[in-house]
């Protein structure tokens, strides 16, 4: 559906966003599995990620750019009303991590839950809060991706243990005023039949794990690399070309691409097939690998903070993620 055609439009009136402090080079990798950092670098353009601290939890990184985000946005937590946290890392798997940002918050006012729709979940999470503002339900929503995915890493596997850090970042939405920009258009789309191609296979109710399975690493994250590499392409295509269109947009009206930050090679092929050149494509991932659904608020977050991009401006936003998932969004900023 094309929001441009909403009745009320809606607007990012704030980001913020928090990575942990500990930092995990490449060169530190290669004491732990069999790689190096000219193969990371050179196949994903990861350089390092972020490693939450002990006792630092999906949640702590979710409250700390949300409260960088309400303090932009100019609100008190007092004043939001829906909390939508993306993840595929809650601290707990009930209750959800976004019940204890509230609390964290002491956004007393708002209802709170968490969505899984892995590194698209950022995207999912701003289409139905921008519905939801949309039909006057809520006026102040906080959205936040926020991923702690050191913890379901097998740190033996060096397909998926070079890839992937922790960290969060939120934005806040409400109604657009006059003269503001807006939500122009998005687009979400899943196709669960691909599902196995990238998961965690344990901890949930079709695998607990128990003494018996405990060592056999079934909580954490398994991958079909290349599989999901072209996958991904094709998708993050897709889904940008529609919301541009649908935004009534050219590729020569944009003036920043925030993609998904896995891998700088997925990067390259999506700015080629839409014909936007690099400079005009944010990247962070060579700080911090693929946060998952934290990665493109993150990157929103820096952006704006950099001044990449300014009010008036096009930008649009993408994801591709496990389920198989895929998210983009047109925003005038
Ligand atoms: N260090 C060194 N060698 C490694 C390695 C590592 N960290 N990880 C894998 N390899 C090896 C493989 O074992 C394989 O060896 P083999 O040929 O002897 O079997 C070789 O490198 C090539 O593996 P391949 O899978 O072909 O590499 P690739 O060029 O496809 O790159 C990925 C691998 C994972 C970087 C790439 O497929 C990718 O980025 N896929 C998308 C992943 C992604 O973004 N997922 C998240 C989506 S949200």
């Amino acid at each position: 559906m094309n929001e441009s055609t909403s009745v009320t439009p809606v607007t990012i009136s704030g980001t913020g966003s928090y990575v942990p402090e500990k930092i995990l080079t490449n060169t530190d990798l290669e004491k732990i599995v069999d790689t190096s950092d000219e193969w990371i670098f050179s196949r994903t353009g990861i350089k390092e990620r972020r490693i939450a601290a002990e006792g630092e939890f999906t949640s702590h990184m979710a409250t700390k750019a949300a409260e960088r985000a309400l303090e932009q946005a100019g609100i008190t937590a007092k004043e939001v009303d829906l909390i939508i946290v993306a993840t595929i890392t809650p601290d707990t798997l009930t209750p959800s991590t976004a019940c204890y940002v509230q609390a964290n918050l002491g956004a007393s006012s708002a209802v709170a839950f968490d969505i899984s729709a892995a590194c698209s979940g950022f995207l999912y999470a701003m289409k139905l809060a921008k519905r939801l503002i949309s039909d006057g339900a809520y006026q102040n929503a906080l959205i936040i991706g926020a991923e702690k995915l050191s913890s379901f890493i097998n740190w033996k596997d060096r397909n998926t243990c070079v890839l992937f850090g922790d960290g969060a970042g939120a934005a806040v939405l409400r109604k657009s005023e006059p003269g503001e920009g807006r939500i122009l258009a998005s687009e979400t789309g899943s196709d669960g039949r691909h599902a196995g191609l990238l998961d965690i296979k344990g901890g949930g109710s079709a695998c607990p794990i128990t003494m018996a399975n405990a060592t056999d690493n079934l909580a954490t994250l398994a991958m079909q690399g290349r599989e999901v590499f072209k996958l991904a392409v094709t998708a993050m295509r897709q889904a940008s070309e529609k919301v541009i269109e649908r935004a009534g947009l050219t590729p020569d009206d944009i003036t920043l691409v925030v993609p998904h930050q896995a891998n700088l090679r997925i990067i390259d092929a999506i700015s080629d097939r839409l014909a936007i050149p690099n400079e005009k494509v944010f990247v962070n991932l060579h700080k911090y690998g693929n946060t998952s659904a934290a990665a493109i608020a993150i990157a929103l977050d820096e952006a704006h903070r950099e001044g990449k991009f300014k009010r008036g401006d096009n930008i649009i936003m993408v994801a591709f993620g496990a389920g198989l998932t895929w998210a983009a969004a047109a925003i005038e900023w």
